[in-house]
């Protein structure tokens, strides 16, 4: 790591990679504004994945559970759906178990285009699919897809082109920017659909629990993005100086995600340095929660049309097919 500089355009020059310029950017960025806020893909690196693979397994944490209980159950419908010989474009190489419960339901896939901006985690998601899959064409992209990209062209002979995005990642999305991602998946997906999971709106206690789990995993995830800095960026924060707080904004919908500082110190980023007051707050990360009405009028408005919704028995998830017009 290159020693830190005071002019941000040189510290911009000197950062090790292309995810560092960014983060040290918008870190730099979440410090001097007011509120402080910063994108929740910074959580994502190699420990913050491996906190949120154990988030998913937690027994608070329902949506990873529910949304693999309703694509398992109505793994047929979704298949009837989708058609035949479909190409599958996953928005993030995500989680292999959602995406091989799809290819198995479905008849003759064509085609997996995984989408993500670490190649690393493409390539692994590509080999293993590669071995089970043998009459399967994987082709990993590596783009952001929040941000505008193409796909190659059609194969021959496949079916519909099919996006699938599972997880209510989308909740993590502004409501522009969930908007302006749906503009551009439907414009991808013409003539074909996207599959599509979100969470719903539920009682408080239940979203609170999700997101303040006993054993504390989803604090440690919160927190790792201040040891992300220290280890990428060389910055001072001291990590027991902020607790993790999670609370459900009812009128906006969403869970946030912050670390509130508990005392009054200061941070050094980029040989400036930032003080935060006793009290003051980082904001981490929005979760919304839909209902099932409100998810189907923003896909409307971003061009897509409207299909079946599975959900479970206590309607805490749900799974929407969206057809994309041609
Ligand atoms: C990835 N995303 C949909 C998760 C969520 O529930 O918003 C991230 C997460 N944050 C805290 N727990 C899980």
């Amino acid at each position: 790591m290159a020693p830190p500089s005071h002019s941000s355009s040189a510290a911009e020059r000197d950062c090790a990679s292309d995810t560092d310029c960014a983060f040290g950017h918008d870190l730099a960025r979440a410090l001097a504004e007011r509120p402080r806020r910063i994108s929740p893909k910074y959580f994502y690196d190699v420990q913050g994945s491996q906190l949120f693979d154990r988030i998913c397994e937690l027994p608070e944490y329902y949506p990873t559970r529910t949304e693999l209980g309703i694509l398992t159950q109505r793994a047929g419908e979704i298949a009837a759906q989708i058609g035949p010989r479909a190409e599958i474009v996953e928005f993030g190489a995500g989680s292999l178990v959602k995406v091989r419960l799809l290819l198995d339901a479905l008849q003759s896939p064509q085609r997996y285009l995984p989408i993500d901006i670490s190649g690393e985690h493409l390539e692994a998601a590509a080999d293993a699919l590669r071995a089970d899959y043998p009459g399967l064409a994987v082709q990993p992209i590596v783009a952001d897809y929040t941000r505008p990209f193409a796909l190659p062209p059609r194969l021959e002979g496949a079916g519909r082109r099919v996006g699938f995005f599972p997880g209510s990642t989308l909740g993590n999305f502004d409501p522009d920017e969930a908007l302006a991602f749906l503009q551009q998946a439907a414009r991808l997906l013409r003539g074909g659909g996207l599959l599509l999971g979100v969470d719903l709106v539920k009682r408080p206690a239940l979203l609170h629990a999700a997101y303040n789990d006993a054993q504390g995993v989803t604090a440690a995830f919160n927190l790792n993005l201040l040891a992300r800095a220290n280890a990428e960026l060389g910055t001072d924060f001291d990590l027991d100086g902020f607790d993790h707080a999670a609370f459900y904004n009812a009128p906006l919908r969403r869970i946030e995600m912050h670390l509130v500082s508990r005392r009054a110190q200061a941070v050094t980023l980029h040989g400036q340095r930032h003080a935060i007051e006793e009290g003051e707050a980082i904001h981490t990360e929005s979760s919304h929660k839909f209902t099932i009405e409100g998810l189907r009028a923003l896909a409307v408005r971003a061009g897509f049309g409207i299909g079946p919704v599975w959900t479970d028995p206590d309607r805490l998830f749900s799974v929407h097919w969206l057809p994309a017009a041609q």
